[in-house]
C-alpha cells in the first residue's frame, strides 16, 4: 500500500544524499527522521528530527521503527545487521541482502558475473597466500579493499607482478580483488528506480569524468552510441531485477577503448553522477527513491534541458574565506547545491553546481567559465 505524504519517513546516513532526500521528501510532504552519529550532520538539521546515534544503537532503531512507515538509506555501509533487525518490524527498502551485496566488491563482482554480466578480469587476494595466484594475471592492475572503499580511497595501482605484495601490505593485508586496469573510451552510469512491485525506470546514462579517483564532471547526455547505452541501461536492469531491488540504484560501467561495457560496481542508494536530476530532470533521483520506498508511480525521468554537473571539493575553499560564490551566483544557467559541511578539507565533498545549457557543449562550457571562477 502506498504511503501518502504526511506520514513519516527514516532515513539511516545524515550526509548529503540524505539531505537531498530529506528536502525531496519534506517537499512533498513527509516527515523525515534521520539516524546519524554525527551531531552537525548535513542531513540532520533540515530533517523532522535527528537521532544523533550510532547505527547499531537498539533504542534508536526501535524509534525509528515505531515512528516511521518505512525506512530508506543513503549510505551503503549501514550494517546489515541494522537493516535486518528493521525489518522485523518495518518496511526497509532496499534490503539488508542487496546492501550486503554491495558491501563487498567480491560478492559484488561475482554476483554481476552470476547476471551474465561483463566486469574486467579480478582476482580475489585474500591474504598474503593469494598473491602467488596473480603471477599470470594481466597486469597492470589495481588492488582494491573489499569493503569501506570510496572515492578512489583502498586501492593501490600495480604496473606488474612485483608491487603487488608491497601494495597488499600498504591496504593493511586486508581482503582485496586485483583488478585488471582498463583502458578507458569513458564512464558511464546508470541511476535507477525500482518500485516494489518490480517496474524498473532509468534514468539518462550519465557520462563521468573522475580526477584522482574522484567523480569531477558528469555530463548528460553521454556521448556514447545507442548500443552501448541500450547494453548499460540492460545492464543495471538486469542487476536491480537480480537483487528484487526496491529503491533508487546507481551502477556504474567501463567503456573499453574496444568498445566492452564493463561492470565497474554499484551503489545502493542515490548516487553523485545522479545529481544533474535535480535541476535537469522532472524528477530528481531523491524524489524517486522517496516515491520508490513509499510505493508510489515513479516520477518522470525526463531530461529537460542538457546539463554539467560539477562537483565541488574542499580543495577549492580559500584559507579562512568562501568562494565566490557571487560570481557562480551571477550565471543564470548555473544552479549552486552546497551541503552544509563546516568543513572544508582536501577530497571532501562539500557541493555541486549543475550547469543547464540549450545543447550539451552550452553546458560543458558554462562548467568550465564556472571552475575557472572558483579557481
Ligand atoms: N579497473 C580499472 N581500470 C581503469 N580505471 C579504474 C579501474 N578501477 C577504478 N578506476 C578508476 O578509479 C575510479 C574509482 O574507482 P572505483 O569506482 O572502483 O572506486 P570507489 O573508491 O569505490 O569509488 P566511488 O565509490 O566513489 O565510486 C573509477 O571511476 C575509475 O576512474
Ligand atoms: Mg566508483
Amino acid at each position: 500500500m502506498a504511503i501518502l505524504p504526511g506520514s513519516t519517513l527514516g532515513m539511516l546516513g545524515g550526509g548529503q544524499l540524505g539531505r537531498m532526500f530529506v528536502v525531496a521528501a519534506r517537499t512533498m510532504g513527509y516527515d523525515v527522521i534521520v539516524l546519524d552519529p554525527d551531531p552537525a550532520s548535513p542531513a540532520g538539521g533540515l530533517a523532522s528530527q535527528h537521532l544523533a546515534q550510532a547505527y547499531d544503537d537498539r533504542e534508536a532503531l526501535d524509534y525509528l521503527a515505531q515512528h516511521c512507515a518505512v525506512v530508506t538509506t543513503e549510505f551503503e555501509n549501514i550494517p546489515a545487521d541494522t537493516l535486518s533487525y528493521l525489518a522485523r518490524s518495518v518496511s526497509v527498502h532496499p534490503s539488508a541482502e542487496a546492501l550486503q551485496v554491495a558491501q563487498h566488491r567480491l560478492l559484488e563482482k561475482d554476483f554481476f558475473r552470476e547476471q551474465g554480466l561483463d566486469t574486467a578480469a579480478f582476482l580475489a587476494v585474500e591474504n598474503e597466500a593469494d598473491i602467488v595466484n596473480a603471477i599470470d594475471f594481466n597486469f597492470p592492475a589495481i588492488l582494491k579493499t573489499a569493503t569501506l572503499g570510496y572515492d578512489g580511497k583502498g586501492q593501490v595501482v600495480c604496473e606488474d607482478f612485483e608491487e603487488l605484495a608491497k601494495a597488499f601490505q600498504q591496504l593493511g593485508s586486508k581482503p582485496c580483488v586485483l583488478e585488471q586496469r582498463i583502458d578507458l573510451a569513458c564512464e558511464v552510469s546508470v541511476v535507477l528506480g525500482r518500485s516494489v512491485s518490480g517496474e524498473v525506470t532509468c534514468f539518462p546514462i550519465a557520462e563521468n569524468r573522475h580526477a584522482n579517483g574522484i567523480l569531477d564532471v558528469t555530463l548528460v547526455p553521454a556521448r556514447i552510441s545507442d548500443v552501448l547505452a541500450a547494453k548499460a541501461l540492460d545492464a543495471a536492469t538486469r542487476i536491480a531485477n537480480g537483487l528484487d531491488y526496491c529503491g533508487v540504484l546507481a551502477v556504474e560501467f567501463f567503456i573499453s577503448t574496444d568498445g566492452r561495457v564493463l561492470v565497474n560496481e554499484m551503489a545502493p542508494r542515490p548516487h553523485n553522477s545522479g545529481h544533474y536530476t535535480n535541476d535537469a530532470c522532472v524528477t530528481s533521483q531523491f524524489e524517486q527513491q522517496v516515491r520508490m520506498v513509499c510505493d508510489l508511480p515513479a516520477g518522470s525521468c525526463h531530461l529537460h534541458s542538457p546539463v554539467a554537473m560539477l562537483n565541488l571539493l574542499g580543495d577549492i575553499w580559500p584559507a579562512e574565506d568562501i568562494p565566490a560564490w557571487d560570481e557562480v551566483l551571477s550565471e543564470d544557467m548555473a544552479k549552486l547545491h552546497l551541503y552544509g559541511k563546516k568543513e572544508a578539507r582536501p577530497g571532501r565533498k562539500m557541493g555541486h553546481i549543475n550547469c543547464l545549457g540549450v545543447t550539451r557543449e552550452d553546458a560543458s562550457s558554462l562548467l568550465e567559465k564556472v571552475r575557472k571562477l572558483l579557481n
